[in-house]
């Protein structure tokens, strides 16, 4: 090999490693009243820092440069333990489960056998329940460029059936930030995994001029109580068409059925390309505040879209967000990965049921960038 050639391989050797290492640290982060210690781990690459706590295996902080090159947080979070707890609405970066999302009347059957969970939004279940895995401080290890978090739900707890062991795996390479689940049960069960960060690009004020392009034709209608209603509506010629992009604010307060239920946007998106082994486009954010733009791929067959309508500024209390802020309404946004809402109760949707033997697999990828 020439010498000219040698050194441009080496160059490019270099240039590969320094993108694909990430730094990993731990500290502690608190304590909780059991005496548990919380403990934060902090995820580095060359663009992006993403910080991460035990409770809840949930995102506190992900920074990442404007378009002048100023790092900036870009989701929602505090910075104390105690903020986290007496926050019991948001799911702030929260893993939520065992079953994400709603399964109505708080009940479902499986196997011809029904099992009731504990009600906690309007007579349904949300999250999986009272005492979902957000609220859970979950096992951490070290693995390379990032953290997995393992959780044992027993079996019965908040009434799922069948001992559950959950690993969450969060991997940061680059501008790419990876979460995978995985999880095996001893009986039959349901499971609906996801996390709850809620993103807001420029890092303050509202998130109504981000602009969202949803990969999905479809989506799912709901009731008063936020249930689907088991329909499949299309998007077009709706407020919900986001195929191109669209400012979150353009169309929010339009005269529209749906968006009177949700009090904005609160819906299932079903994606154009159904589950597949490998990670898909499903949607993409642009902040043209900020320049910042993220990406989310993944292998699940639909996303929430939730507008923080709900955020009221009093989740924690007399607990201030990062940066002294105050989380008002529409101050971030949730694109949730996910299997739909309540499936258990429509066997028409795709199935959530995990059986001994079977391994829940999923992978959901954000990816953070600038557009000039
Ligand atoms: C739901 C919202 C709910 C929020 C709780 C979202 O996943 O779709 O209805 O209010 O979580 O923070």
């Amino acid at each position: 090999m020439r010498p000219a050639k040698l050194v441009l391989l080496s160059i490019l050797t270099m240039t590969g490693t320094a993108m694909s290492q990430t730094s990993v640290t731990k500290a502690p982060f608190g304590k909780l009243p059991n005496g548990e210690v919380v403990d934060q781990y902090t995820l580095k690459s060359a663009h992006i820092e993403v910080k991460l706590i035990t409770f809840g295996a949930r995102i506190t902080a992900i920074s990442a440069p404007d378009r002048a090159g100023h790092p900036g947080n870009m989701v929602l979070g505090y910075d104390s333990l105690a903020a986290y707890l007496a926050d019991t609405k948001t799911y702030f970066g929260s893993i939520v489960g065992r079953y994400g999302n709603r399964i109505a009347k708080a009940t479902f059957s499986l196997d011809g056998k029904a099992f009731h969970l504990p009600p906690n939004n309007n007579g349904n279940t949300l999250h999986g329940g009272t005492e979902g895995f957000d609220r859970r401080n979950w096992t951490a290890r070290e693995i390379p460029n990032g953290v997995e978090f393992t959780l044992i739900s027993p079996d019965g707890d908040q009434g799922f059936p069948g001992k559950l062991t959950a690993h969450v795996r969060y991997t940061l390479a680059g501008t790419a930030l990876s979460i995978h689940y995985t999880a095996t049960t001893d009986k039959d069960t349901v499971i609906n995994l996801t996390n709850h960060a809620y993103f807001n690009l420029s890092g303050s004020g509202d998130i109504l001029s981000h602009q969202l392009t949803l990969n999905a034709d479809r989506y799912t209608p709901v009731d008063s109580g936020l249930i689907p209603t088991g329909k499949l509506a299309p998007v077009a010629n709706t407020p919900f068409d986001f195929r191109a992009p669209h400012t979150i604010g353009e169309r929010i307060n339009a005269k529209d059925e749906q968006l009177t239920l949700g009090l904005g946007y609160d819906h299932n998106f079903v994606l154009n390309v159904a589950s597949s082994s490998q990670p898909h486009l499903a949607a993409k954010v642009a902040d043209p505040k900020s320049g910042r733009t993220l990406t989310v791929l993944t292998t699940e067959p639909a996303i929430q879209f939730y507008s923080g309508n709900f955020l009221d500024g009093t989740a924690a209390g007399s607990f201030h967000g990062h940066d002294n802020m105050l989380y008002a309404k529409r101050t971030g946004l949730c694109l949730e990965t996910q299997h739909y809402p309540d499936s258990p109760n429509h066997p028409a949707f795709p199935s959530t049921e995990l059986k001994p033997g079977q391994t829940y697999n999923t992978t959901t990828v954000l990816e953070f960038g600038i557009s000039k």
